[in-house]
């Protein structure tokens, strides 16, 4: 054969073996909440590029449901505790964030936070208990033959499961709450000089005692950690390998962390080769509305659209909160879209109207939206940022209080502080926002 034709016997040889390629077989580790909305357009997209995806799922989970017509596969497992008691846990949790711990001092909050991390782990080792314990589930799982784990680590001891099944890990988070992962583990660098911890609702752009503060936050995380959460993860790690083992550095293993930000959300810092930034991965264009929110949308002429949501988590607040909201958001020009689980307000006015459930992201695609009006849940940010819409943040706990903090310091949103907000400052928050033109 000549050069040329040897050559494209080669291409066409290599064409073959690219062609025939299948596609990964993933397994995705369980999760709850958020964090599942937030993975399932992600492992759509595996599916469209050929992979198969299976997700393990507990018989008992908020979210998760096998019934739901997807494109996944599922291997369900079982766990020993009820929906009742997890649905009790939630509403504790909400409640405490929520309620309770504006009228308690640190120590109080540090002893009820210790209370519901021991709960946390007490339902995250019935899951696990599930998974790596049952016979049953470890044998599906290595008949699996599986070539990958997609963990959000909410959940721990997905890396422990993908030591035993010797598969690759690929971690998937925002950010790992109090945990600190992926500084304490995956030896993410943190200088407390310009990176805020978690939780402490700085910015990069700290004085003196705000370093102080923020390299305190650090530390506490750090012995709050080492009592109460790597210990007793130690010893279960170590119990179910036969052998002592940290369960840190099992976390270490992990290949790649997919971090669920982004420099448009989060502050400069250093990361490592194996950290990719992937904030907003789930976003989409938008999608047409309904017919009839389609019509109130137009409606509003040129004053346009608030968009108004608190969350998945939360149905109700108090009757007069929900007053307090609805007199606000009648005194302003333009038409209100409220997601809201409550009874209807008695001061609801003519511009607002309620729903069940609202198409958030074809919503804040949408032209005629001026204003985002959220919890501040990082799911929604993003979809606000993709779409350029901006925000004012009523934030309530977990995350949200410190993702409103970074989206004020970008010049993105105004916050109002829930507890103590009058109709008056929220008014003030939503019109400084549609009119400023910054
Ligand atoms: C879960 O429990 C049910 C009923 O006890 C049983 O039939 C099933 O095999 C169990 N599944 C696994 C994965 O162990
Ligand atoms: C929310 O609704 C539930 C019942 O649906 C009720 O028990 C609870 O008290 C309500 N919470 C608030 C803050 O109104």
């Amino acid at each position: 054969m000549e050069l040329g034709q040897r050559v494209s016997t080669c291409v066409l040889l290599l064409l073959c073996v690219t062609l025939s390629t299948n596609g990964g077989n993933i397994l995705v580790w369980y999760t709850e909440g958020s964090h599942w909305i937030n993975m399932k357009p992600v492992l759509d997209k595996l599916i469209d590029r050929g992979h198969r995806v299976t997700v393990l799922v507990p018989s008992v989970s908020m979210y998760m449901n096998r019934n739901e017509a997807s494109r996944f596969h599922y291997e369900s497992f079982n766990v020993s505790f009820s929906m009742e008691a997890m649905e009790k846990y939630f509403e504790e949790f909400l409640h405490f964030s929520m309620y309770e711990m504006d009228q308690m001092n640190y120590l109080q909050i540090y002893i009820r936070f210790t209370e519901m991390m021991k709960t946390e782990l007490h339902f995250s080792f019935k899951y696990l208990d599930g998974v790596v314990k049952s016979d049953t589930t470890m044998k599906k799982l290595k008949e699996g033959k599986y070539d990958l784990l997609l963990a959000d680590p909410l959940y721990f001891g997905s890396d422990l499961t993908a030591e035993i099944l010797n598969v690759p890990l690929v971690f998937s988070l925002r950010f790992s709450f109090a945990h600190n992962w992926e500084r304490h583990c995956g030896q993410l660098p943190a200088p407390p000089s310009f990176v805020p911890a978690a939780m402490s609702k700085l910015t990069d752009q700290m004085d003196f005692s705000e370093r102080l503060w923020n390299f305190l936050f650090y530390a506490l995380h750090d012995v709050v950690l080492d009592n109460i959460y790597w210990k007793v993860l130690d010893k279960y790690y170590s119990e179910i390998k036969g052998t002592p083992t940290s369960a840190c550095e099992t976390m270490s293993r992990a290949d790649i962390w997919l971090m669920r930000t982004y420099w448009d959300f989060d502050f400069p810092r250093p990361f490592l080769p194996n950290f990719k930034f992937v904030g907003g991965i789930h976003c989409r264009p938008a999608k047409p509305l309904p017919e009839d929110m389609e019509e109130f949308v137009q409606s509003s002429g040129d004053d346009g659209i608030v968009v108004f949501t608190l969350g998945s988590l939360i149905n109700n607040i108090t009757t007069e909160k929900a007053n307090v909201i609805a007199s606000a958001l009648a005194q302003i020009p333009q038409k209100v879209l409220w997601r809201y689980g409550g009874e209807k307000p008695e001061a609801l006015g003519a511009n607002t109207r309620i729903y069940d459930w609202i198409p958030q992201n074809d919503l804040l695609g949408h032209p005629k939206t001026r204003v985002f009006i959220t919890h501040g849940g990082t799911n929604g940010i993003y979809e606000a940022i993709y779409h350029g819409v901006p925000m004012v943040g009523i934030p309530m706990f977990a995350d949200q209080p410190e993702n409103m903090v970074h989206m004020k310091s970008k010049g993105a949103a105004v916050i109002v502080d829930l507890k103590s907000m009058k109709a008056e400052d929220l008014r003030h928050a939503v019109n400084t926002v549609i009119n400023t033109k910054t």
